[in-house]
């Protein structure tokens, strides 16, 4: 399959500051890829250099076969872009927005009309196309935003931060429009904060941290670069604790932890699947009655802590002190994954 997007050794400085550091990146033909990382990472810089928005210092890319710094303008009716930054106009309706982009694309009154109907429809805003943006709530500007990118059909996508700052349900809601576009083939490359966001909607995810790539593959393949799965098993009896302790020790990972007031003993494995039915096989042999047990996957934010030793919420301040327990809330996370690793 051949590469939607290439870049090679990105790099663009802000004075003193390095934003992008040698950005490496493939995004191969009807694939998505979302660059996962903190606030400051590096997302923004890197999407508006693809789409020629920003010359970089150094490094080459390409998107759609047309070379980025040499030939910016045949490029931009190749790509769409929308996200973080969204280009509607407040005092326009919905239609009247859209309308407007397929005539900068020099589409004709009539075919940006339809264009314009079109999208509405697809993106469930057929009701609001009469009303101005302003009144939008922000799933339906984020919609908008998103259909506006759509207009001129671009084989290459990219969305910079699409759901972030949405509440949940519009989330929700974005991920089933975003899922229905690449299923039409669309290459996409997403930027996100959000681990589960890059785990739902990517093929690959790419995690920067200070303009750099620190690491690469799939959401399985990050998860399990963390140290794969872990089982959780409940015991009947606390005194069968060191019994299963023992029994397990040939299945562990690494170093099995217990938690005598829950009758808990948790144990990491490389195959998690396989691992839990030799599990239970191991306690039922040795007689030791099994109450409860379940297996955890790593989550992404395990895999980003591990990564770069700090929490990728610490950096995400305006929106983890939106719901007023983002703090909090790492903070038992770091723990929770420090506990399981000693
Ligand atoms: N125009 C600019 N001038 C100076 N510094 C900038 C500018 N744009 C971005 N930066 C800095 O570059 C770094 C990367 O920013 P950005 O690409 O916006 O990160 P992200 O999108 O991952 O949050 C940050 O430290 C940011 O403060
Ligand atoms: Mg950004």
């Amino acid at each position: 399959m051949p590469d939607a997007i290439v870049a090679e050794g990105l790099v663009k400085r802000y004075g003193q500051l390095v934003a992008l550091d040698g950005l490496d990146l493939t995004v191969p033909e009807g694939t998505v890829t979302a660059l996962l990382g903190p606030n400051g990472a590096g997302k923004t810089t890197a999407v508006r250099v693809l789409t020629t928005l920003l010359v970089p210092d150094a490094g080459r890319a390409t998107v759609a076969g047309i070379d980025v710094l040499r030939h910016p303008q045949a490029l931009k009716s190749r790509i769409g872009a929308s996200g973080q930054y969204a280009a509607v106009d407040e005092y326009l309706t919905g239609f009247e927005n859209l309308e407007m982009v397929g005539r900068l694309y020099h589409m004709g009154v009539q075919r940006s009309k339809e264009r314009a109907r079109e999208l509405l429809e697809r993106f469930r805003l057929s009701d609001a196309a009469d009303r101005p943006v302003r009144g939008y709530s922000g799933g339906m500007r984020r919609r908008l935003d998103l259909a506006g990118a759509l207009v001129a059909n671009p084989p290459v996508l990219f969305l910079d931060e699409p759901t972030t700052g949405l509440d949940p349900r519009a989330r929700l809601d974005l991920w089933d429009v975003i899922e229905e576009l690449v299923a039409g083939g669309t290459t996409l490359l997403l930027t996100t904060q959000y681990m589960e966001e890059a785990d739902r909607l990517a093929d690959a995810i790419v995690v920067i941290d200070h303009g750099k790539v620190i690491a690469r593959g799939t959401a399985d393949e990050l998860k399990t670069m963390v140290g794969g799965d872990r089982i959780e098993l409940t015991v009947d009896h606390v005194d069968k604790l060191a019994i299963a302790e023992g029994a397990l020790q040939g299945l562990a990972d690494g170093e099995i932890h217990l938690e005598p007031g829950m009758r808990r003993i948790t144990v990491p494995v490389g195959n998690g699947s396989q691992a839990l039915v030799d599990a239970i096989g191991l306690l039922a042999a040795s007689d030791v009655q099994v109450r409860d047990v379940g297996l955890r996957r790593p989550s992404l934010d395990d895999v980003f802590l591990r990564l770069t030793g700090h929490e990728a919420e610490q950096y995400a301040a305006g929106e983890a002190s939106s719901n007023g327990s983002g703090g909090a809330k790492a903070a038992e996370r770091l723990e929770a994954t420090e506990g399981k690793s000693r």
